[in-house]
Order: C-alpha cells, then sequence, then structure tokens
C-alpha cells in the first residue's frame, strides 16, 4: 500500500552504525538494517516514540524525525546532543577521569547516588556505559536506579567525543521531545512513518525507570494512525516467552496487514540474568507488525 498525501518525501537509507551512543537494554544497533528494509520506500517525517538508544534513528539518518521517550533523565541526554554536543561529551570526559583516577567502585557509587537523589541525564549517561552488562535496572517502587558497578573498563573519553560528533550529525533532523507515545504519535501526519519498539511485556517492567506499560493502548493509538494514513511498523518480541511465562500477545484483527520475523540473535537481558552464561537455545527473533 502507499499513501499518496505526503508534503515532503524523505526516501529510505540505511547507514549502519559502528557504536552505540548508549547502552540500553532493548538496543537494536544490530538488526536496525535489516528492520529498515522493510520501511516503505518513501515516508514524510520519521517518528519513533520508545526511542531508547535510538538505534533505528541514527541508522536511518532521516531528514525529518520525532525521537521522543518518557522517560525524561534519557531524553535529557538527547536534547543536550541536539542542543549542544560539546556539554555532552564534558559530562562524560569529567566523570570517566574522575573515575579512573580514584576509587572506581566508590566513584560509581557516588555518581549512582547523584543520580539516585536527582535523575538526571548527566549521571544516566555515564552510568548506562559503565553499569554492570549495560543494564541500568530501576527498583519498581520509586525508580531507584540499582545496578552495581560493571567489571570492565567504560569508553575513553577520546572515542567517546568521536561519537557524539558521529550521532549528532545522524540526528541533526531530529526533534528530540519527552512524550508518552500516545501523544507523539498521534502528531503524525498523513505519510509519516512511525516504528514503535515498546518495552517488552512482563520482563522488563524494572528496566525503563520502572513505567508501568499498556499494550492495548498502544493497539488503539495505532488503529488510529492507520485510520490518518500513516504507516506504523510495531516490534514484538516474537518468542512469547520472559522466563517462564508465555505471553500471548492479543494482537486485534485487521489492525496489521503483514508480519515479518527479523532475527535478534540472543537477549541480552537473559544473559544479564544469567550471571554471564551463554545460552544457545535464547535465540530470540523479533516480530514486525507493519499497518501496510
Ligand atoms: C525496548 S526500549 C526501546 C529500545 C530502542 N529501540 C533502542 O534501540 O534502544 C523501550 C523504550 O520505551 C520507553 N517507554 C516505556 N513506556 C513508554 C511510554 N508510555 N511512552 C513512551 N516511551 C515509553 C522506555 O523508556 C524505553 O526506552
Amino acid at each position: 500500500m502507499q499513501y499518496t498525501l505526503i508534503p515532503e518525501i524523505s526516501r529510505r537509507c540505511i547507514e549502519p552504525l559502528r557504536g552505540q551512543l548508549l547502552k540500553w537494554v532493548g538496543n537494536k544497533q544490530r538488526f536496525a538494517p535489516e528492520i529498515i528494509n522493510h520501511f516503505p520506500s518513501q515516508f514524510g517525517t520519521y517518528f519513533e516514540p520508545f526511542l531508547g538508544s535510538g538505534a533505528i534513528l541514527a541508522t536511518l539518518v532521516p531528514t525529518r524525525a520525532v525521537g521522543s521517550d518518557i522517560f525524561q533523565p534519557l531524553m535529557e541526554i538527547w536534547q543536550t546532543l541536539h542542543q549542544d554536543p560539546d556539554v555532552l561529551k564534558e559530562w562524560y570526559t569529567q566523570r570517566c577521569h574522575t573515575m579512573m583516577k580514584g576509587d572506581k567502585l566508590a566513584e560509581y557509587e557516588r555518581i549512582k547516588a547523584s543520580y539516585n537523589t536527582n535523575p538526571n541525564g548527566a549521571d544516566l549517561l555515564f552510568l548506562c556505559r559503565a553499569c554492570y552488562g549495560g543494564v541500568v535496572r530501576f527498583r519498581q517502587a520509586d525508580g531507584y536506579m540499582s545496578t552495581p558497578c560493571g567489571i570492565h573498563m567504560p569508553i575513553a573519553p577520546k572515542s567517546f567525543t568521536r561519537r557524539v560528533d558521529e550521532w549528532y550529525r545522524r540526528t541533526k533532523g531530529t526533534q528530540f521531545l519527552t512524550l508518552d507515545f500516545q501523544e507523539a504519535m498521534t502528531m503524525a501526519k498523513p505519510g509519516d512513518l512511525i516504528y514503535c519498539d515498546p518495552p517488552y511485556l512482563h520482563s522488563q517492567g524494572i528496566l525503563y525507570g520502572a513505567q508501568t506499560f499498556d499494550l492495548k493502548r498502544l493497539f488503539k493509538t495505532i488503529e488510529w494512525c492507520k485510520s490518518q494514513q500513516v504507516y506504523v511498523v510495531l516490534s514484538i518480541d516474537g518468542t512469547k516467552r520472559s522466563g517462564d511465562f508465555l505471553c500471548e500477545i492479543p494482537i486485534p484483527g485487521g489492525l496489521f496487514e503483514r508480519e515479518v520475523l527479523v532475527n535478534c540473535g540472543r537477549s541480552m537481558l537473559k544473559r544479564f540474568q544469567m550471571g554471564g552464561q551463554t545460552m544457545k537455545s535464547e535465540v530470540v527473533a523479533d516480530r514486525l507488525l507493519l499497518t501496510y
């Protein structure tokens, strides 16, 4: 299906990424080209309302885009990248140097305490790169960030600086907003494209600032977008399994026109929960559901 009411056309493009700016559970960097291959070849504004670490956005390098997420400290990082990338470099470099000069664990805990007293982008940026397994976890009750220090050395400030420059270029046309997905998606106009990568059901309650997530509300919003001739692509965990819990996802009939499976390798969250063991059987395939 090709919608015709596009005001200004962007063309699908794939510029594979070499490194991530942020470490984030559910990061789609390795599979971004495969996912983007299923996008329409032309569209208006690109929307990514569950932005996380922005892997799809930065691979697509859209001319015009809206990147949003409900998690405010995360969006502070993106907004700073857009407004003043040097500030982002400074945030990281300063924390990295302090940590390397002193007692690594004590300094990590100091930054974590600073974040927990006042959740903010500057501390979160460093914590997501330095924490154990790159898995930032939050206590459900109050959003307290609980991940211990990682055993790895966080990326050197010089390399991080290069990544900031690269990601600044790739996201130049993007407006970054702190929004609930529904508010972001209802901004779309006919011919625009929305890629949704919501939290995996059940398994991700303690991640991403411990928000709750309502899949039914997402389906209703997708239905509205489809009625407005907005293209929507939805990623869903294709295994339908979270730990020992089988999650049957009640997908409304007639909402999607096509479904494709995308090979997403092994689940990073699983590896963390298993204390670093490799799980050969735990191969995850993402389902992509398309409204066109
Ligand atoms: C699976 S992650 C997205 C990962 C992303 N594709 C990447 O490559 O890093 C899901 C994201 O949805 C966000 N989120 C959760 N509930 C939301 C809501 N109601 N509205 C907008 N974003 C939400 C979380 O903060 C998290 O960053």
